[in-house]
């Protein structure tokens, strides 16, 4: 057994589930000043005043600075080749974004040797830890044939079995490609028979682009129906373009895990969210790079729905897995409290994955640290874009 104990933190923010208490995202005793946290074998040991903390075998002073739980992406697109900078820039120039960029990508990642397409995801989850992020969900869904989801998803599975990857998603529904324009029916057969054949071993979830110019709810429905005979978890992206294909609604009457981006929502929708075990998952770097009416994250949580809050990496819609940004963006303009904001980015993405053991650092938790080059956390909203991320460990391990 090797133990570390972290101490000299400014303020802890175990955000302990043990300690909630209804309608507060952190209670005084889920954040902690002058305290020490231990870690043994890769998990919270201990956490407390500082000056009652055990002896361990390395000690290292973090010289008050704060100390969060790591971020809980639990929704990215990690897996593609190709650029699509011309896409966003016209879209800064006024166009809107539809679903048909995904085959320019799509066409890149068939084109991308394997060697090089894991290299890529590598890269990008480097990024993403740099960033302060120890737990990721990633999803296939830009091969679009049997062989191409395969590849995505064994990657995927091999970086999981490296520990550096946590939910595998298969999401062979998010276009139907060009080889089957006009034939969307019989690519819906291919995904929900040979595609997911295929790929369940290797995943933990399925999901699906649930709106118009991708899949209608009754296809989508269908895709989701076959995932969970296939022991998937259920995930849907839905109400992004508009409400008219009501993922939000699907989702709920199938208890998906999650509805992820939420943009427009019909009436009684929040109330739906709310009553279920659904997770609402907001997309800010999305909403911000796609210009659309940012999810309405305080309407959520005021209605009493779980949220989450993730960056969506993927170079359509958000390329960025800055999850630190994503959550000056919750405060500074989806009006959330610095504490929910911190909430949604760790306990939230964890809920959203179904992982109780990820996201807080109560004793037992994966020790999942993101020590902050400041004393308060509320620099990641007050000093936006600054570089706060000091030092960050997953599963009791530095990154360096
Ligand atoms: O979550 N909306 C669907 N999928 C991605 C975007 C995919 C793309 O445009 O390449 C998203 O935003």
């Amino acid at each position: 057994m090797t133990s570390t104990l972290l101490t000299g933190i400014s303020e802890l923010w175990t955000l302990d589930p043990d300690l909630d208490e209804p309608g507060t995202a952190a209670t005084d005793a889920q954040v902690l000043r002058d305290a020490a946290l231990l870690i043994t074998d890769g998990q919270v040991a201990w956490y407390g005043p500082a000056d009652e903390a055990p002896s361990a075998d390395d000690t290292i002073d973090l010289e008050g600075r704060a100390v969060l739980p790591g971020w809980v992406d639990s929704h990215t697109h990690l897996v593609f080749d190709g650029d699509r900078s011309g896409e966003f820039e016209a879209r800064m120039a006024g166009q809107s974004y539809a679903a048909g960029g995904i085959q320019v990508t799509t066409d890149a990642t068939r084109e991308a040797s394997d060697a090089r397409l894991e290299q890529l995801v590598r890269e990008r989850i480097d990024q993403a830890v740099a960033g302060g992020t120890t737990t990721l969900e990633a999803k296939t869904g830009y091969g679009l044939t049997v062989e191409d989801e395969a590849r995505a998803a064994r990657i995927l599975a091999r970086l999981r079995e490296a520990g550096q990857v946590d939910a595998v998603t298969f999401l062979g529904a998010h276009l139907v490609p060009g080889e089957y324009r006009n034939r969307a029916e019989e690519y819906l057969e291919l995904v929900i028979g040979p595609m997911l054949a295929a790929v369940a071993e290797h995943c933990d979830f399925i999901d699906v682009f649930c709106e118009d110019g991708a899949f209608t709810r009754e296809q989508s429905a269908r895709v989701l129906v076959a995932g969970r005979e296939a022991g998937l978890g259920l995930r849907v992206h839905g109400n992004q373009i508009s409400a008219a294909q009501d993922g939000l609604g699907l989702a709920v009457e199938l208890g998906a895990a999650s509805v992820d981006h939420l943009n427009h929502l019909a009436d009684g929708d929040l109330e739906k969210l709310a009553e279920s075990g659904t997770v609402a998952t907001v997309l800010p770097a999305c909403d911000l790079s796609t210009r659309a009416p940012l999810a309405p994250a305080r309407e959520l949580l005021d209605a009493g729905a779980t949220v989450a809050i993730a960056s969506n990496c993927n170079p359509g819609t958000s390329y960025t897995s800055a999850m630190s940004f994503c959550v000056t963006t919750a405060v500074l303009q989806m009006h959330l409290s610095l504490a929910e904001a911190i909430r949604a980015a760790t306990r939230g993405g964890a809920a959203a994955l179904g992982r109780s053991d990820l996201g807080h650092l109560g004793v037992g938790a994966r020790a999942d640290v993101h020590v902050l080059d400041t004393p308060h956390a509320i620099d990641l909203a007050y000093r936006p874009g600054m570089p706060l991320t000091h030092r960050v460990w997953r599963a009791g391990h530095e990154h360096l």
